[in-house]
């Protein structure tokens, strides 16, 4: 069943021998140097950036690269996001600030990639105003970041005016996936794994279809592959990513459902929970429901975006679900999944809002009772058709109604806190409490925080926890036997 292309591997194996050039290069400057060179990442945006810059990471330590955590750095690399106005406006302060540092150093390198490298405006501005940035490249082509390295490097040494030699690749889209390149992971113990790119939905406020082109699924085979490989080296938690996980296997031959993906992980030994973001309610599925319910291993946790209440602003949205829809979807899963934690995000101030589709949308998270929410003041983004709707809500009006709904949810995450109290629950130990050294901090299959006292030892295991006292937002807990 494996797909057989020859584009994928041709471009692992090119990129894999630029990067064995790079190191002789840079292990030849540390002979002369005697340090190394260092790279920061600062990542902006979702789990997929995360994932992205984990990717990218483990390609600058293939060079030679240490990281570090200042900016003050050989090679500094912003990974960008785009789905708001203020994404981007972080970037440009990052690059004002970042272009002070390298007057000092002429020899930094300066690369930006991500969501916002795909927009044509923010592209132009960065060429125009930030002309010290060395690199540019997009969403479809991080896999060939060694190479656009080299490019520049070769530049240098051909001269000429800096904003010259700036290398610039940006594709529109991509069909291609190029599999076993390097990889720098975060935690030992959990992972996040792609298994679709892209986005069909055109939700019509949102940029990430057109930042990150048409869907595409990995091969079944290269993710179970992948999941056993960090089975093998001790991770016990799998995350599944993509922009909308329901839609994985729908352009793979033969096709294959989400469902089924997950049915398969789940066989995988060693890994002890799975996890998924984000889903589409329109795409998700009972099979998926029931999958869930006979499942031992998938985490009582679905992140499911509302958008709106409102079956009037969702048609406009494009979303292909009304409230009765998601409230319908949300009882179904409740059914088959009784302790399932809810959580969601929700846009207030879409084009033509009113205080009666507001009402819905707080009606409808006083039914779910969401565990928590990301909320969201509606941000304009040019080129998509939200941008050319008339009827855009005054910001004051939108930023009262942005009150009234964190209260809202702040009501619901109180009701959905305290839910396992006085009950035993396995715990993922994840580090030391960044507050208290004493303690330690792990989550619950439903995502919640625990805090208690253990030995550090302890991180990356998954053990029992009483669950002592609700604190709201996190339990303190006693580890049991
Ligand atoms: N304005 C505000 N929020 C947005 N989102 C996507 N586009 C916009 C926008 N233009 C939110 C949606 C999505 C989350 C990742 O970002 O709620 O689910
Ligand atoms: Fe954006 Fe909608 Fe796609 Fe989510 S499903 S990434 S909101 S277009």
């Amino acid at each position: 069943m494996k797909k057989i292309d020859n584009t994928n591997e041709f471009e692992a194996k090119k990129q894999l021998d630029i990067i064995k050039e790079l190191k002789e290069r840079y292990d030849r400057d540390y002979k002369e140097r005697g340090i190394k060179k260092t790279y920061h990442i600062e990542t902006f945006g979702c789990q997929m950036n995360s994932r992205d810059s984990e990717k990218i990471s483990g390609i600058l330590k293939q060079i030679g690269y240490v990281e570090t955590d200042t900016e003050d750095a050989d090679f500094v690399l912003y990974n960008t996001c785009t789905v708001r106005e203020n994404a981007n406006n972080r970037v440009y302060g990052r690059l004002g600030y970042v272009g002070r540092l390298k007057k000092n150093r002429p020899d930094m390198l300066v690369a930006l990639c991500g969501c916002m490298m795909q927009e044509t405006t923010a592209v132009e501005k960065i060429k125009n105003s930030y002309p010290f940035v060395d690199i540019i490249f997009g969403t479809h082509n991080i896999f060939k970041l060694a190479e656009l390295i080299k490019t520049r490097l070769d530049n240098d040494i051909s001269g000429g005016k800096h904003s010259d030699r700036m290398v610039i690749d940006l594709w529109k889209d991509t069909d291609i996936i190029v599999e076993s390149l390097p990889n720098d992971r975060k935690y030992p113990f959990k992972a996040g794994v792609n298994i679709i790119f892209g986005c069909n939905n055109f939700c019509s406020y949102c940029i990430v279809p057109y930042v990150r082109g048409r869907e595409r699924s990995r091969n079944l085979e290269d993710i179970i592959d992948e999941i056993k490989v960090l089975a093998n080296d001790g991770v016990k938690e799998i995350m599944l990513l993509g922009q909308n996980v329901n839609s994985y296997g729908k352009n793979l031959k033969p096709q294959i459902s989400f469902a089924k993906l997950l049915q398969e992980v789940e066989k995988v030994e060693g890994i002890e929970r799975i996890r998924f973001m984000t889903s589409h309610p329109k795409d998700l599925s009972q099979e998926l429901i029931d999958v869930m319910g006979a499942s031992k291993k998938i985490c009582k946790h679905l992140h499911l975006p509302l958008q709106s209440g409102s079956t009037r602003l969702l048609n406009i949205m494009n979303r292909k679900y009304s409230k009765e829809d998601y409230l319908d979807l949300v009882s179904r899963i409740k059914k088959v999944v009784p302790d399932i934690s809810l959580t969601t995000d929700i846009i207030v101030g879409f084009p033509g809002e009113t205080e009666e589709d507001f009402m819905e949308t707080i009606d409808v998270v006083e039914k779910v009772g969401f565990d928590s929410a990301f909320t969201f003041l509606y941000s304009k983004r040019t080129g998509t058709p939200a941008a050319n709707m008339d009827n855009q809500v005054e910001e004051s009006v939108a930023k009262e109604r942005f009150d009234r709904l964190l209260n809202a949810i702040q009501v619901s995450s109180a009701d959905a806190a305290g839910r396992d109290e006085h009950t035993i629950q396995d715990v993922l130990v994840e580090e030391v409490n960044s507050q208290n050294e004493e303690l330690l901090t792990g989550r619950l299959s439903n995502n919640m925080l625990v805090h208690f006292q253990g030995d550090k030892s302890l991180i990356g295991n998954i053990i029992p926890v009483y669950l002592k006292e609700s604190k709201g937002f996190y339990y303190i807990g006693n580890p049991v036997g």
